[in-house]
């Protein structure tokens, strides 16, 4: 058996709906892969769910006039909505405010304080002259003392890419109302980054796979890192299990130090509802293999930070220490980042009104075009515009006009002539041709699905759907009433490169690939899709909460060229995918409405 993979994606904030750029970044490319990689015969474990602390939550808590506990379960639930609705096959989504997550959290910090790679110091802290309250770092914008950008925050300069300290801005605002902040002198406690940065450095040239842009980031800020904070003054967090900190109100972890353990958490977490509670120690432990998804302004905190955590507390540093509890980790193998979907130039923003929301989009659409376009037209490499045109034209050339139209001719072709899958006779050089290149697809989308290249993924996909469109329109068995064994054998060929293509797509369109399967006269669940349900908290089961899983392990589909079965009885096809109306392409839909 290959390596067990774990899937760790990005967290998303329970601070509204998802929208399709944030679905692009962790969503759709984490499922993509997770589903490859299921197919081939690897264990997956899929984690993931709602980063809930932190003043992202209270800044819109604050907005909606709700706490941060009414907030976080009320996007909790949406956010579970989204990504059910898109198909993600999580083993298990959950969310930061579990008591499962809580322990995790407490437990791996401890392992890292009691190894000597927490320190405590006094700090400058911003506190909002007008409020009196503190004002978290991101809410404070000025000049980057390094490069010079205006805009930089006071947690990290988006320019530059360095760590910040809001003191060390040169013009310090407020970005809620635009005023000095005050500092004051506060207590923090902080993780001794420079104490791990030589074992970071020696892991880092290890990382020769990583993509050049991930590495070069990582291995530019790795030789100057300084200690950083990992608590803040705030009420809405993880507590600090140390005595003197434990019951102070407001001292609370860091927001990013509880999210990043989350995958760690929740693999715990899986594996107590599975009922095997070391389950997930597979997952962690050499030669499994971690594979994180995020957006690219997530790259610091997985390419360093949390490498930085698990070799704190595996006792791995310059302080040396013993290994925490949960035993020796592994640092994650590969970090996938994708960059910003944007519209009309400018990063999705819920502040700024560019927004398509998943569900609406959903509702409209379905999954799969969504899912393709992402795939295809994504923001893989670069920074990439989304526009109503291009979707409508890639879901109704590509989705409905070249794969849909090649699914409903064969199927109904041999539906109509033979009311079954044909017997196939002697074979020409072209049936062996398209067959060849059928079956070599297997190696080569493979090779690039292994390595998170999705866009060439489903290109060679529908590269293989192009050729057998040709191969029907050269062959043109419509035209062999005289010959009906040549006919059968063509269409043989056609429904066989039908049945591979179909394969090959599953990662990117389960939900049509399980319909293509049932019009191929398949039975069962081909790719499984996940369950919504709700659960009691494990160690507060007064609370309950909703999660996403699956039977993953249950699906037929394989990463290989099935033969199909000569005789298998084929119904009339329904059509795969609806055409859009190309109207929908200059004015996009009245929820989402483009406004020139
Ligand atoms: N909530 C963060 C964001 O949306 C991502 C957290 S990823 C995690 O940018 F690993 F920290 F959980
Ligand atoms: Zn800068």
């Amino acid at each position: 058996m290959s390596a067990p993979v774990l899937t760790s994606v990005a967290w998303p904030y329970a601070n509204g709906p998802r929208h399709i750029g944030h679905v692009s970044g962790f969503g759709v490319p984490s499922d993509v892969f997770s589903r490859y990689m299921r197919m081939s015969g690897h264990k997956v474990l899929m984690v993931s769910g709602t980063d809930e602390h932190g003043t992202p939550i209270q800044v819109q808590a604050d907005q909606e006039g709700l706490t941060a506990r009414q907030l976080v379960d009320k996007y909790n639930r949406v956010i579970v909505e989204d990504l059910h609705g898109l198909g993600l096959s999580y083993d298990l989504f959950t969310r930061t405010t579990t008591g499962n997550h809580y322990q995790v959290v407490q437990e791996l910090f401890l392992a890292l304080h009691r190894n000597g790679y927490v320190q405590s110091k006094t700090q400058m802290g911003a506190i909002s002259p007008s409020t009196g309250r503190t004002l978290p770092d991101r809410y404070i914008e000025g000049t980057c003392p390094i490069c010079g950008y205006d805009g930089a925050r006071g947690d990290q300069c988006d320019n530059c890419g360095n760590q910040l300290d809001p003191i060390d801005l040169k013009n310090p605002r407020s970005r809620i109302n635009g005023e000095t902040p005050k500092f004051v002198e506060t207590e923090h406690l902080f993780l001794d980054l420079p104490a791990v940065s030589e074992s970071l450095g020696s892991w880092l040239s290890t990382r020769t796979e990583w993509r050049p842009n991930v590495l070069k980031f990582a291995t530019n800020l790795v030789s100057d890192l300084r200690p950083r904070a990992i608590t803040r003054d705030l009420e809405w967090g993880v507590p600090v299990p140390l005595d003197g900190w434990r019951d102070l109100p407001m001292k609370r972890f860091y927001v990013w130090f509880d999210a990043v353990v989350g995958y760690l958490s929740a693999s715990v977490e899986w594996a107590r509802r599975t009922g095997d509670k070391d389950a997930w120690k597979e997952f962690w432990t050499d030669p499994a293999q971690g594979y994180y998804f995020m957006g690219k302004d997530n790259i610091v905190f997985h390419s360093l930070i949390w490498p930085a955590m698990l070799l704190g507390q595996n006792g791995r540093g310059d302080k040396g220490g013993t290994t925490g509890s949960l035993g020796d980790l592994a640092l994650p193998t590969e970090i996938v980042s994708s960059e910003f979907l944007t519209m009309s130039g400018s990063k999705f923003s819920t502040s700024r009104g560019t927004v398509i929301y998943v569900r609406d989009f959903l509702k409209q659409f379905g999954p799969d075009p969504l899912r393709y376009f992402i795939s295809i037209a994504g923001p893989e490499n670069q920074d990439t515009d989304f526009t109503w045109d291009e979707f409508v034209r890639r879901t109704n050339f590509e989705l409905a006009n070249e794969w849909g139209n090649l699914v409903n001719r064969s199927i109904s072709m041999a539906h109509k002539n033979v009311g079954a899958v044909p017997r196939p006779t002697a074979p020409t050089a072209a049936d062996e041709q398209l067959k060849a290149q059928s079956r070599a697809a297997f190696d080569t989308i493979g090779a690039n699905l292994r390595r998170s290249r999705f866009k060439a993924a489903a290109s060679e996909a529908m590269r293989l759907v192009g050729a057998a469109n040709k191969y029907l329109s050269d062959e043109e068995p419509w035209k062999r009433k005289d010959d009906p064994e040549r006919r059968d054998t063509i269409l043989h060929t056609a429904l066989q490169v039908v049945s591979d293509a179909n394969t090959l797509l599953t990662p990117f369109l389960p939900h049509s690939a399980q319909k293509v399967h049932e019009l191929l006269g398949g039975k069962g669940v081909w790719a499984a899709q996940p369950e919504l349900k709700e659960v009691d908290d494990l160690d507060h089961p007064e609370i309950s909460y909703p999660i996403l899983t699956g039977d993953y392990a249950g699906e037929a589909a394989r990463w290989e060229s099935t033969e199909i079965e000569v005789g298998r009885p084929l119904d009339k096809p329904e059509p795969l995918f609806a055409k859009l109306d190309p109207e929908l392409g200059e004015t996009g839909p009245e929820w989402a409405p483009i406004t020139k």
